[in-house]
C-alpha cells in the first residue's frame, strides 16, 4: 500500500472511505465535527446511540446516502481527548486496516493526522500509520496454496493534511516509513520461511538478488574453502554437522563518503538449530528455524539502506548454517580453534550461535568500522529475563549503548541493557581451552555477551539478543521483522 499526502477541505471530501478519529468523551475532534455538519449531523446521532464508542481501536463503518461524495465513513477510536496515547493511536490505524483489508475498497483517506498524541509528533503519527498499517496487511503466502487468504485490494492510502503538517513533510516522512516497512517486511518473510527453503545457500541467493536490484550494494559470499582459508575454525566447526554448506554473506551499502568508517551490522543466520548432538526438546522445535531472524534484520536494514539512498556506510555480515545432530558433528568436549586464535571448548553444541558469531565478528574488523552491533536469537535465558517486550541489549561501549536505547523508545521497538561485567568472566573458564561455549545456567545472557566480548575487544561494539522479540510463538505464531526499526532509526539518526 502506497501512503500520500492530500489536501482537501473535510466537507467536500471525494473518497470511497474516509478514517475519522472519534473521543470517548462527548466533545469531538474539529475534522470530524465540519464533517459532521456538511453530513446532516449522522456522526453525532451514532455517538449518542453508543454504536461507536471511542475506545481506542474499537471501529464502526457507516454508510452514507447515495449520491454522497464520501461513500463510507469508518469511525475509528482513540481514546480521550488530550489524552490519546501511542499505545491508543498504534491500536486505532491496526483495527481500521483490519475492518478495511476485506472490503472491496483500493483508496482510504485518513483524517487520523489530526489526533493529538502524547508527547509525538508528525513524523512519528505518519511513521506509525504506515508501519502499523503495513503489519496489517503483511500476509505469509510463499508455502500456502488452499489455504492461502484473499490478498487485500487496498493500494493507496491518503493522509489528510493538517495546518502544521504540510504535504511535503508528509510524503517524506510515508516514503521514510515504507522503506523502514518494506525492510521489517522481508526480514518476516525470509524468517517465516521453513528450514528446508531458507537455508544458507537460500540466502545467499536472496542477497545477490538484493545486490542486483540496488546500485549502492556490493555483495560477497564466501564459501567453505574460503572460510577454511581464513581459518573460521568455529563456524565451519557448527556447518560440518549438516548437508547444507555455511556461508558468510557481506552486504555493503555505500552512501556515505569513502572516507567514512561504516557502521557494521552482524546478524546470527542459523537457518534451523535443532541443538547438534545436545539436540534440544521436539516439542516447539519447529519454531527454530527462526534462528536466522538477526540475519533476517541485517537483510532488511541493507534494504531500508539502499532503497532510501542513505548517504552513509553500512556493512551487513550474515553468517549463516545450519545445527543438526550428525555423525560429524561437534561433540561436547571438543575443542575447536577461532579465527581469531583463541581456542574454544564446546561444552554445549546448542550454544552454537556464539560460535558462529565469534568468527564472523572478528572478520567485520576488516571493514575498520565505526561500530559493531550484532544482533542475534541467542539465548532462552533472555526470554526468561525479559520476556518478549524488550530486546537484550549488551557491549562494551556505554554511548553506542545509548544510542540504540534511543532509537529504540523513538522506534517503539525497545531494548533493555544488562551488565557485562568482568566479574561473569571466570564462568567461561575452561581446563582444556582459551575459553569454553557455555557459562552454565547462572547469567546466561550475559555469559554468552561475555564470549562474544572476547572477540570484539578492538571496536566499539553491542550485541543485541532477540530471542524473545524475534517471532510471537502461539496461535499467531510467526515473525515480528524486529529489530528493522530500532536498527533504521538508529541509522537515520546517525545520517
Ligand atoms: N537459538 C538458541 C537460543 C534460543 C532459545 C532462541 C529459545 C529463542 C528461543 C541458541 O542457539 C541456544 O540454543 N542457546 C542455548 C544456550 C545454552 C546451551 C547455553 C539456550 O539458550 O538454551
Ligand atoms: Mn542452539
Ligand atoms: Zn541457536
Amino acid at each position: 500500500m502506497q501512503f500520500v499526502s492530500k489536501k482537501a477541505h473535510i466537507d467536500k471530501l471525494s473518497t470511497p472511505c474516509l478514517v475519522l478519529p472519534v473521543f470517548s468523551n462527548s466533545k469531538q475532534a474539529e475534522v470530524t465535527e465540519i464533517f459532521d455538519k456538511a453530513h446532516n449531523k449522522q456522526i453525532a446521532a451514532v455517538l449518542k446511540q453508543g454504536d461507536a464508542t471511542g475506545k481506542a481501536g474499537h471501529t464502526l463503518l457507516l454508510q452514507m446516502p447515495a449520491g454522497s461524495k464520501t461513500k463510507r465513513v469508518l469511525l475509528v477510536g482513540v481514546g480521550e481527548q488530550g489524552k490519546t496515547s501511542a499505545n491508543d493511536f498504534n491500536k486505532a490505524v491496526s483495527s481500521s486496516i483490519n475492518t478495511l483489508k476485506s472490503l472491496p475498497i483500493k483508496t482510504v483517506c485518513s483524517a487520523l493526522l489530526s489526533v493529538d498524541v502524547i508527547e509525538k509528533d508528525n513524523d512519528w503519527k505518519i511513521r506509525h500509520i504506515v508501519l502499523k498499517s503495513r503489519e496489517s496487511l503483511y500476509q505469509y503466502s510463499e508455502t500456502l496454496t488452499t489455504s492461502a487468504p484473499d490478498a487485500s485490494i487496498l493500494e493507496t492510502c491518503q493522509l489528510l493534511a493538517t495546518n502544521d503538517c504540510t504535504a511535503k513533510a508528509i510524503n517524506n516522512a510515508a516514503a521514510t516509513a515504507s522503506s523502514i516497512a518494506n525492510g521489517i517486511d522481508s526480514a518476516k518473510k525470509l524468517a517465516d520461511l521453513p528450514g528446508n527453503i531458507c537455508t544458507p545457500t537460500y540466502l545467499a541467493d536472496t542477497a545477490k538478488a538484493l545486490g542486483k536490484k540496488h546500485k549502492s550494494l556490493k555483495i560477497t559470499v564466501l564459501d567453505e574453502a574460503k572460510m577454511e582459508k581464513l581459518g573460521m575454525g568455529s563456524l565451519l566447526s557448527v556447518s560440518r554437522g549438516s548437508r547444507q554448506p555455511a556461508r558468510l554473506i557481506t552486504m555493503e551499502h555505500k552512501g556515505g563518503p569513502k572516507s567514512q568508517k561504516p557502521i557494521v551490522i552482524v546478524g546470527k543466520g542459523l537457518t534451523f538449530d535443532a541443538g547438534g548432538i545436545s539436540i534440544k526438546p521436539s516439542s516447539g522445535m519447529d519454531e527454530m528455524k527462526y534462528d536466522m531472524c538477526g540475519g533476517a534484520s541485517v537483510f532488511g536494514v541493507m534494504q531500508m539502506c539502499a532503497e532510501l539512498n542513505l548517504p552513509i556506510n553500512v556493512v551487513g555480515v550474515v553468517p549463516s548454517s545450519e545445527n543438526l545432530p550428525d555423525g560429524d558433528a561437534n561433540k561436547p568436549g571438543d575443542i575447536v580453534a577461532s579465527m581469531a586464535g583463541l581456542t574454544i571448548e564446546i561444552l554445549n553444541t546448542d550454544a552454537e550461535g556464539r560460535l558462529i558469531l565469534c568468527d564472523a565478528l572478528t572478520y567485520s574488523a576488516k571493514f575498520k568500522p565505526d561500530v559493531v552491533i550484532d544482533i542475534a536469537t541467542l539465548t532462552g535465558a533472555c526470554v526468561v529475563a525479559l520476556g518478549k517486550h524488550a530486546t537484550g541489549l549488551l557491549g562494551n561501549n556505554d554511548e553506542l549503548a545509548n544510542e540504540l536505547l534511543g532509537a529504540g523508545i523513538k522506534a517503539g521497538d525497545k531494548a533493555w541493557q544488562l551488565p557485562l561485567w568482568d566479574e561473569y568472566r571466570p564462568q567461561l573458564k575452561s581446563n582444556f581451552a582459551d575459553l569454553a561455549n557455555i557459562g552454565g545456567p547462572a547469567g546466561g545472557t550475559i555469559t554468552a555477551a561475555c564470549f562474544l566480548s572476547r572477540f570484539t575487544e578492538d571496536y566499539k561494539w553491542a550485541h543485541l539478543d532477540i530471542a524473545g522479540t524475534a517471532w510471537k510463538s502461539g496461535a499467531n505464531k510467526g515473525a515480528t521483522g524486529r529489530p528493522v526499526h530500532m536498527l533504521s532509526q538508529f541509522i537515520l539518526d546517525r545520517c
